[in-house]
């Protein structure tokens, strides 16, 4: 049984779909031990802990780099985290951290990378410079996390269209629908792959 810790920062609707398909047995070979928050006011949070996964809320406030590996490391041992799946999490994670973890950290980004990715390219703004640049598809990326930004190796990625008539929100909105469908897809392939 592979262990999961989840990170989020915001409503957790990835890790909930996730959870969710692990609990109906859509994801097998996988145990979510630990959804960490990189703040206490994650919707998500809630929800993970009436699921009766342990929960933590890890701050990077006033931390060096090397606290916050070391400080994540002692959290991911203590429940021995196999594969860490960033849902939503809008933290960059120390390279001392992707270094032990290499291979082992998924992230879901909500463009076509490497269009639309990088620093600065997060939740809405992603959709709102689709729109801008007149794009008539995106979709959703899920890749493997190494030392920079959204520039991991893909694991499987998704389109749609974008429609004239699209605001932001609408767009995240049919964005969202296919992230909840690709990442457990993504995850199931890689449980069904890699040895641990
Ligand atoms: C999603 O759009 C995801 O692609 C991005 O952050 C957003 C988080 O959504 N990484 P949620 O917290 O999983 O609902």
């Amino acid at each position: 049984m592979i262990n999961l810790a989840i990170f989020i920062s915001g409503s957790g609707s990835n890790m909930k779909a996730i959870v969710e398909n692990i609990k109906q047995n859509k994801i097998t070979g996988a145990k979510p031990v630990l959804v960490l928050s990189s703040t206490a006011k994650a919707g998500g949070l809630e929800y993970a802990k009436n699921s009766g996964i342990d929960t933590a809320v890890f701050s990077y406030k006033g931390l060096s780099n090397e606290q916050i590996s070391d400080g994540l490391i002692e959290l991911l041992d203590k429940y021995d985290v196999d594969l860490i799946i960033l849902a939503g999490f809008i933290k960059i994670l120390p390279e001392k951290l992707v270094k032990k973890y290499q291979g082992k950290i998924l992230n879901i980004h909500p463009s076509l990378i490497p269009k639309f990715c990088g620093k600065g390219f997060y939740g809405l703004k992603v959709h709102e410079a689709v729109i801008k640049a007149g794009e008539t598809e995106t979709g959703v990326t899920v890749h493997y996390v190494d030392e920079g930004v959204d520039t991991g190796q893909i694991i499987l990625q998704r389109s749609c269209p974008v429609y004239k008539d699209d605001t932001p929100e609408v767009l995240q909105k049919r964005v969202l629908k296919i992230e909840h469908e690709i990442y457990s897809e993504a995850l199931s392939v890689i449980l069904s792959t890699l040895s641990f």
